[in-house]
């Protein structure tokens, strides 16, 4: 699939914008600042309804932009997306938060406005339609950073393809907030000697539902994983492979390993994940009451990058932890074809200028191999080797305070 056409109306730096694009190489070239990412991040906010960046939707409305005839400021980005199974045009408004007493303030507004091909629609009916890999240099916090990253990432890649996912990861982020409220409020009242420990009965119904929606979880993250872990121990050894100088020989051994919250005694069945759940909740049930948490499922589970069997967040160089995420990156276009029949948008941000030269080079011929559009930001494009070639195969676009030109 490709981007066809992407519209912009006060989305951050960008007042207007309405740029036509073609398959294959895009690159959009500019000074810090300019707008590039934020170009990629239009895409992905199409495609997932959230951004990879933002804390909160407010931060993309532009600061420029203003109430009109009473209505609330809003950003608006459109795009029109060229798939297998047909053309698709997505509309999202972010409307500006009112202050509060305002004349205008509708209570209970939602701040999202989303329409699929002209028609209202939920985010749950978007999530999915487009699909976008994209991959920035904070990636490398994937290998380095808290579990709850790694944790957002495979919910976020899994809940792109597969409705039913998103559906339980919803369900299920639901229930954990309320299980825990329920804890809680039991150790208050036991705080105070007051009240009963609740009865099996009252913590059984918490328990089903966790584990209604949690074994479908973290079934599906096993089952991801796996089929990643094929696609990026090819890359892995290629990657490593790739200056014999430096390193002579190519490395196997690249794989993800899902660390779960408790003992799932190698199994990846649903019924059986189930099972194991609710006898670990069982066995934490005090610990529960005492702290007021939820102590298990998926919510608390991570999952390492291990090369020879080694932790590379804890034993890896940085060199060897950026390969290991570029051989997950490249894998998840792969993966994303296969369970989805279609090639996802690939939008890499400022990654090319940390590779050297080999690395780049295979980047470019693998993306272009495994997807139908590549959308590259780049500050310089002296990365990119002799202008002339990069001009017969890439479209070259400048990005300059929020507006965009073809050269
Ligand atoms: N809501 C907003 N309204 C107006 N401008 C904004 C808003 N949010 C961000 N900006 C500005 O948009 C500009 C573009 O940011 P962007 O991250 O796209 O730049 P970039 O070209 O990717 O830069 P770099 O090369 O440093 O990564 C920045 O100057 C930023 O301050
Ligand atoms: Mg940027």
């Amino acid at each position: 699939m490709y981007c066809q056409r992407l519209t912009l109306k006060d989305f951050r730096n960008y007042r207007r914008l309405d740029l036509h694009l073609s398959p294959g190489l895009t690159i959009f070239q500019g000074e810090n600042a300019s707008g590039k990412t934020t170009l990629l991040e239009a895409v992905y906010i199409l495609a997932t309804t959230k951004s990879p960046r933002a804390g909160s939707d407010q931060e993309l409305v532009s600061f420029e932009a203003e109430a009109e005839f009473g209505a609330p400021a809003f950003a608006r980005l459109a795009g029109t997306v060229d798939r297998q199974d047909g053309e698709i045009e997505a509309e999202i408004l972010v409307l500006r938060d009112q202050p509060p007493g305002a004349d205008n303030a509708q209570a209970g507004t939602a701040r999202k406005r989303i329409k699929v091909n002209g028609t209202a629609r939920r985010s749950i009916d978007l999530i999915g339609k487009i699909n976008v890999v994209l991959f920035s240099p904070e990636d490398l916090d994937l290998v380095i950073g808290t579990p709850s990253l790694r944790r957002r990432y495979l919910d976020a890649t899994l809940s792109q393809i597969d409705h039913r996912y998103l559906r339980h990861w919803q369900d299920y982020a639901k229930v954990v907030a309320q299980r825990n409220g329920f804890l809680r409020n039991v150790r208050e009242r036991q705080n105070q000697s007051r009240g009963r420990l609740p009865g099996r009965d009252e913590m059984s119904i918490w328990n089903e539902e966790l584990v209604k929606n949690g074994a479908y979880l973290i079934k599906r993250r096993l089952e991801a994983l796996q089929s990643l872990n094929g696609l990026a121990a090819t890359t892995h050894a290629q990657l490593t492979g790739l200056n014999s100088t430096l390193m002579p020989e190519a490395v196997n051994g690249f794989e993800l390993v899902y660390q779960p919250s408790f003992d799932l005694q190698g199994t990846s069945d649903e019924a059986a994940i189930a099972a194991r759940f609710e006898e670990r909740l069982n066995e934490v049930r005090s610990q529960e009451l005492q702290r007021g948490v939820s102590l298990a499922g998926p919510h608390r589970d991570d999952f390492a990058f291990m090369v020879e069997e080694a932790n590379i967040a804890t034993y890896g160089s940085r060199g060897q932890q950026r390969t290991a995420v570029l051989s997950l990156k490249l894998a998840e276009v792969g993966w994303m074809q296969a369970q989805t029949g279609d090639r996802p948008i690939l939008l890499l941000d400022d990654i090319l200028s940390e590779l050297d030269v080999h690395r780049r080079q295979y980047v470019l011929d693998t993306v272009q191999a495994r997807a139908d559009q590549i959308l590259i930001t780049a500050t310089d494009l002296a990365f990119f080797g002799d202008e002339a070639a990069l001009r017969e195969v890439a479209a070259l676009y400048l990005v300059e305070g929020g507006s965009v030109k073809r050269v």
